[in-house]
């Protein structure tokens, strides 16, 4: 078992901003990616429906052999982890929001948080706010439209920037001081999202985290692979390859998207 991959889903290109820090962490570990960009974005869809995409993208990695799965997306986790996690006996490991360092940290007691809709009303978030963020005021803003732009290939668009500055102003009149990317897709933004909010808001993510989060529980199972060999990596989208291939060419090494049927 300690061989199998780590199993890795999200609802498109963004989780491999998790992948990233996984990668970095476990170099020697296998990987398979599956990008479910055919039904992105989750953001705006039912519990139902996230759960559903969820368990497809599950039966995917399995059937491929993973010993662990990481639900790379904040809104698969915040909706279906728990669903996950009884159904199937592996260890999965969820994203969250990173407000509990970004309330800890900020010194002006405003923090914002930029994620999907789905994501801003779970429940999993409110608990996160409620126990860490205290005395803190959350301003949320729901980042309608730029997951699709960001499977659409527009990263650096004109949309885009309109959108972010749409998104970001009211949080800068709010005085924030830390920003919370509450969506894996939007790390890939991190640039644009720089020259708006300049250098006294600091940019918040979760991937090492999760990444550490990933070590620990492999450990813990004993499912570690203590093989120090190059590892395969395989990187599946059902919709567009092309979005996926250039969003690795960014990355070294030789990665290759492939596009499946599903
Ligand atoms: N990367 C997903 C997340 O972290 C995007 C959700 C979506 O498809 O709307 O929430």
């Amino acid at each position: 078992m300690n061989k199998n991959p780590i199993g890795i889903f999200d609802s498109g290109v963004g989780g491999i901003t998790i992948y990233e820090e996984i990668h970095k962490l476990l170099p020697h570990e296998n990987i398979i990616y599956l990008a479910d960009s055919k039904n992105a974005p989750y953001g705006n869809k039912s519990e139902e429906k996230i759960i559903e995409f969820s368990v497809k993208n599950t039966d995917f990695l399995l059937e491929k052999g993973c010993k662990i799965i990481v639900v790379a997306c904040n809104t698969a986790s915040t909706n279906a982890v728990k669903y996950l996690r009884k159904k199937y006996d592996i260890p999965f490991i969820r994203v969250q929001p990173a407000i509990k360092p970004a309330a800890l940290s900020s010194k002006t007691k405003n923090v914002g948080i930029l994620a999907t809709k789905r994501t801003l009303k779970s429940d999993l978030l409110f608990e996160t706010s409620q126990k860490f963020a205290q005395g803190v005021s959350v301003i949320e803003k729901v980042g309608e439209g730029l997951v699709s732009l960001i499977e659409s290939d527009k990263i650096q668009s004109s949309e885009m920037n309109d959108l972010l500055n749409k998104y970001l102003q009211p949080m800068l009149e709010k005085d924030i001081d830390h920003l919370v990317l509450g969506c894996t897709h939007y790390p890939f933004l991190t640039t644009q999202i720089k020259k708006i909010v300049g250098d006294k808001v600091t940019i918040v993510d979760s991937g090492e985290a999760i990444a550490r989060q990933t070590k620990n529980i492999l450990n813990k199972e004993n499912l570690l692979n203590k093989n120090n060999t190059i590892p395969y990596q395989y990187f599946y989208s059902n919709k567009d390859p092309d979005v996926l291939q250039r969003i690795l060419n960014h990355y070294d090494g030789d990665m290759k998207a492939y596009k499946i049927e599903f």
